[in-house]
């Protein structure tokens, strides 16, 4: 043997021997492997900022409790600010695929990043796990074996609203929400139990996403005889909406309703009185009445001094997926069908109650839309839960897109 062909030799039979040593393959190898990457792109500026901090925080939380560790690996979150704009978060999408060659990413907030995002996610085969966006086609047209949403399809907070808001409150609405995907998304949604119910849309608006005055939209309402509005507004849209709708003198005389982050508490300390009696559809208000979500609202106040609100939740669940896929593949980040097959397996008892996958969507079952409203209680503003409805899945049904 020549001497380059037993170095050869013995530097693979002592990596075999290395392996043999170490147990099973697919065991304690990956164990030993490096850190496992996880692209973490979200707005941490801009309108939806407070979203963004939200949803960190949240995972953050649940990472710590795990001591920064899964299957004898550590977790690295390589975090990029996608200013909820589409070609940024395009850009920092894939900056996070191509060049840090992330393990599995998360986020986005915005509906349009998401849009801008999935064919690149799709055809590079990244898996992602969806912590906010609800673009409705992500779980219809567009759906992709690589996605999964923790969050809510744009669909789920609004389609029970609109049968809720006909009987409840009005017959004649005004839809208003910003003029991009999710708030289209959202005023159809309602549109589709609110018609049928005997409901009549007076007038629809969409101002742009950042609209800083909503003065000649108020005014629009006023004059527009409706009984109550149904509103999409989220983050710096949410509090200058609700604040200034009040102001105008709306409030008493023409229903305030929307979907549930018009009035979450990322953006209630700042809408303060004037969110008073505002009524939203949601699948999480801090006030739920389960052991899981007590812990994480006292831990969440505790690190944090804040209240947890529907973000939070979504990021405590896309961190908990990840959690317990990676330990069901022990680690194993490279066979990534089986590691898509481990999380659209996870099921676990979330802060929102019983958390598992639509198979045909692998967009999350709601346990339930709340109606809510809020209301002062224990001394501090809060969507207290007023109705409910049960078991709420997008209408996709099924992804029909090759692998
Ligand atoms: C979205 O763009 O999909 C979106 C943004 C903010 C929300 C909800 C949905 O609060």
């Amino acid at each position: 043997m020549s001497g380059l062909t037993r170095r050869r030799f013995l530097a693979s039979s002592s990596a075999a021997a290395a392996g043999l040593a170490a147990g099973p393959w697919v065991g304690k190898s990956w164990a030993q492997g490096g850190p496992i990457k996880i692209g973490v792109l979200l707005p941490y500026s801009g309108v939806y900022a407070v979203l963004g901090e939200s949803i960190t925080q949240a995972m953050e939380l649940v990472f710590a409790r795990e001591g920064g560790m899964v299957a004898g690996r550590k977790i690295e979150l390589i975090k990029e600010d996608s200013e909820a704009k589409p070609p940024v978060g395009v850009r920092k999408a894939d900056k996070l695929i191509d060049s840090d060659k992330v393990d599995l990413l998360t986020g986005p907030v915005h509906s349009g990043v998401l849009a801008g995002i999935r064919d690149k996610v799709h055809n590079t085969k990244t898996i992602l796990i969806v912590s906010n966006a609800g673009a409705d086609q992500i779980s219809r047209e567009r759906c992709s074996r690589w996605i999964f949403r923790t969050s809510f399809s744009n669909w789920q907070p609004c389609q029970p609203m609109g049968g809720w808001v006909a009987k409840n409150v009005a017959k004649e609405v005004f839809q208003i929400a910003p003029n991009y995907q999710a708030g289209k998304d959202m005023m159809a949604a309602f549109r589709e139990t609110f018609l049928p119910a005997g409901g009549k849309v007076i007038a629809e608006d969409y101002p742009k996403l950042g609209e800083t005055d909503y003065a000649p939209f108020i005014t629009k309402i006023k004059q527009s005889g409706a009984k109550a509005v149904f509103a999409f507004f989220s983050g710096s849209d949410a509090v200058n909406f609700v604040k200034q709708y009040d102001q105008f003198g709306l409030k008493q005389t023409i229903k305030l309703t929307g979907a549930g982050f018009l009035t979450e508490p990322d953006v209630l300390p700042a809408q303060g009185q004037s969110a008073l009696g505002v009524i939203t559809g949601h699948f999480y208000t801090p006030l739920l009445d389960n052991p899981v979500n007590q812990r994480f609202v006292r831990e969440f106040k505790e690190k944090y001094n804040k209240s947890t609100d529907g973000f939070a939740c979504q990021g405590y669940d896309t961190a908990e997926v990840i959690v317990r896929a990676l330990k069901g593949v022990n680690g194993n980040t490279q066979d990534k069908m089986k590691l898509v097959e481990a999380i659209a397996k996870v099921e676990f008892d979330s802060p929102r109650g019983r958390f598992r996958f639509d198979p045909k969507t692998q967009n999350v079952i709601q346990p339930f839309i709340y109606v809510r409203e809020v209301k002062e209680v224990a001394g501090g503003l809060n969507n207290v839960v007023i109705d409910r409805i049960a078991d709420v899945r997008d209408p996709g049904t099924g992804c029909t897109l090759p692998v």
